[in-house]
C-alpha cells in the first residue's frame, strides 16, 4: 500500500492525484489517524487474516467484487456514493484480494485527503469516525473481502454538521488527540 497527499486536482477521481513531486505519507503518521495496515501475501492468507481476525474479533467476512461486470446497473449509482465523503460508526476492514483501488482518508488536524492506493494483500483498518472515500482506479476493478465484528454497520454517513457532532466521530478525534 502506498501512501501520499491528495493533489486537489479537480478531474477523474480514478487518477492517482499524486502532487509532482509526490508526497509521501508515513507509516507514522497513518499510525496518529488510526489507520492500520497489514500486508498478507495473497498465496495462503486465510490463516494469516485469520490470525488478525481472531485477534481483533471479527467474527464474519463477506467478499465484494466492484466493477461495471459484477455490479450491473447499480454499478454508476454505487461508484458515486463510495466517494462520497462519510464516516461509519464501526471499523471499516477490507483485505484486497485482486484488483487495485484507492481509499482517501481526512487528516483530522489539517483537513488534508491522504490517498492510499491499495493492492492485492494490503489488509486495511479504516477506524470507525474518520471521514472517508472510496474510489476504482483506472482498472475499474476491485475484490475485496470485507471483515466485521456483528451485524455489519457501514450505513455510510455523509460528512456534514451532524456528523461532526456524532459521538464515534466525537470519539475518534479524542482517540487521536485532536480537538476537544
Ligand atoms: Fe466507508
Amino acid at each position: 500500500m502506498r501512501a501520499y497527499y491528495f493533489d486537489n486536482i479537480r478531474g477523474d477521481q480514478r487518477l492517482p492525484h499524486d502532487y509532482v513531486p509526490s508526497r509521501p505519507v508515513s507509516k507514522e503518521t497513518l499510525d496518529k489517524l488510526n489507520v492500520k495496515f497489514w500486508i498478507i501475501p495473497v498465496e495462503g492468507y486465510e490463516t494469516k487474516v485469520d490470525a488478525v481476525a481472531a485477534e481483533r474479533g471479527y467474527k464474519h467476512r463477506d467478499v465484494i467484487n466492484v466493477s461495471k461486470e459484477a455490479m450491473g446497473e447499480i454499478y454508476e449509482k454505487k461508484i458515486k456514493t463510495f466517494f462520497e465523503e462519510h464516516m461509519h460508526e464501526d471499523e471499516e476492514i477490507r483485505y484486497i484480494l485482486a484488483g487495485s483501488g484507492f481509499f482517501d482518508v481526512r487528516e483530522a488536524s489539517t483537513d488534508e485527503w491522504i490517498r492510499l492506493a491499495v493492492e492485492p494483500g494490503d489488509l486495511l483498518v479504516i477506524p470507525a469516525g474518520i471521514y472517508h472515500r472510496f474510489t476504482l482506479d483506472e482498472a475499474n476493478t476491485i475484490k475485496a473481502l470485507r471483515l466485521f465484528q456483528d451485524e455489519p454497520k457501514w450505513i455510510p454517513y455523509n460528512r456534514s454538521e451532524e456528523t461532526d457532532f456524532n459521538r464515534h466521530r466525537i470519539e475518534y478525534l479524542k482517540a487521536i488527540g485532536v480537538g476537544a
